[in-house]
């Protein structure tokens, strides 16, 4: 935001009001002077008097007005209509600013913090716009999915496995759609969060043992060795956001590893905190997209797209932003991933 640097009622502009009104005195005794010396009349000297008090006073009055039609109420027109545009919902409106910036005045400055009103509007309207674009998107594949299995097992003369099977993707879409919604309401509520989350401290090594634990079946299903190295760490932390951080780095590197796969689980004590990794040999990430993944709707690998809704890191980036750790991966293509989250206590009133 600009801050004012020159005030519009400068002193220029008040020494020019002072030096007209010096002047315009100056001609009225000099023309009286020379009246009173020709003229003898009384009459005609007071007439004369108030000809002249009336041809100055028009100058002053015409100036004046010049002055404030072109200082005063050419910019607050602009500002009028801006404002007006901007409230029928035009946030593409941009204000010209005259001066450079070492010379703004105050009209300069509601100028520029107009411009940048309706530029940050017209940015959330976009991310309004393609939030909307993304969910519709992101319920509808699930949605036709459900409606072409669930006309599929209308037809009597279908057999008992294809019956299993298509009730088996009915229930995997109509989950993906309740994660999907779970997931949008957790976001909402993180980012309208104006009540600091309650921290305790927690151990941190029991939190996510726990969690871990609630994924051996699934992993021994799929093949999968884990490997678990935990130091023991006492935290100050939020025990719902590491359930979050955990469950969504775990299960994608589930999700990502194949058969045979490995996925590690680490944890190290740093001093005033602990650092997390959750490594896998699975797909990897390309190094092109994988700046976006903590993006919501992201997701590089298109053939595990139907498994999510490219929610969970975005989810997992902004509790551990609330928290003020900080969240790092690296990976290989056909090698695996790793990533690291470094949690430290938060300080907080406990
Ligand atoms: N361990 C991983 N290995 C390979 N790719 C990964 C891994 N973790 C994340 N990704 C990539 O990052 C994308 C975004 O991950 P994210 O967890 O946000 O979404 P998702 O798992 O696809 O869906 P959701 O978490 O909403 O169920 C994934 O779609 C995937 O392409
Ligand atoms: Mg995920």
């Amino acid at each position: 935001m600009k801050k004012l640097k020159k005030s519009s009622f400068s002193m220029v502009g008040v020494l020019s009001f002072f030096a007209l009104i010096a002047f315009t005195m100056q001609v009225a005794i000099l023309v009286y002077d020379y009246i009173i010396k020709r003229t003898v009349n009384k009459g005609i000297i007071a007439v004369l008097i108030l000809i002249l008090v009336i041809i100055l006073s028009v100058i002053i009055t015409v100036f004046d007005f010049l002055r404030r039609k072109i200082m005063v109420e050419r910019p607050v027109k602009r500002i009028i209509n801006a404002t007006e545009k901007i409230a029928s919902g035009d946030f593409n409106t941009k204000l010209e600013i005259a001066h450079t910036y070492d010379k703004y005045n105050e009209f300069d400055v509601i100028m520029e913090n107009l411009n940048t009103m309706s530029a940050e509007l017209s940015k959330s309207e976009i991310l309004k716009s393609d939030f909307i674009s993304n969910v519709s998107h992101e319920i509808k594949t699930p949605l036709s999915v459900i409606q072409s299995y669930a006309t599929l097992l209308q037809d009597d003369s279908l057999d008992n496995e294809s019956r299993q099977k298509y009730s088996k993707i009915l229930l995997q879409a109509s989950k993906r759609l309740s994660d999907l919604i779970t997931n949008i309401l957790k976001l909402n509520k993180l980012e309208n969060q104006t009540i600091s989350p309650e921290y305790k401290k927690l151990n941190l090594t029991d939190t996510v043992a726990e969690i871990v634990i609630g994924y051996e079946e699934i992993i021994e299903k799929k093949g999968i060795e884990l490997e678990c190295d935990f130091d023991d760490i006492m935290l100050v932390s939020n025990s719902g956001y590491i359930e979050i951080i955990i469950n969504n780095l775990l299960s994608n590197a589930i999700k990502f590893t194949d058969k045979n796969g490995k996925i590690k689980v680490s944890l190290k004590s740093i001093s005033n905190g602990g650092v997390i990794k959750v490594s896998d040999t699975g797909c990897g990430i390309p190094k092109e997209t994988g700046k976006r993944i903590f993006e919501r709707f992201y997701q590089c690998d298109t053939s595990h797209a139907s498994e999510g809704n490219g929610l969970g890191l975005a989810l997992v980036k902004k509790v551990i932003d609330i928290m003020g750790g900080e969240i790092s991966v690296t990976s290989e293509i056909s090698k695996g991933s790793e990533f690291t989250v470094v949690l430290k206590n938060v300080e907080a009133d406990i």
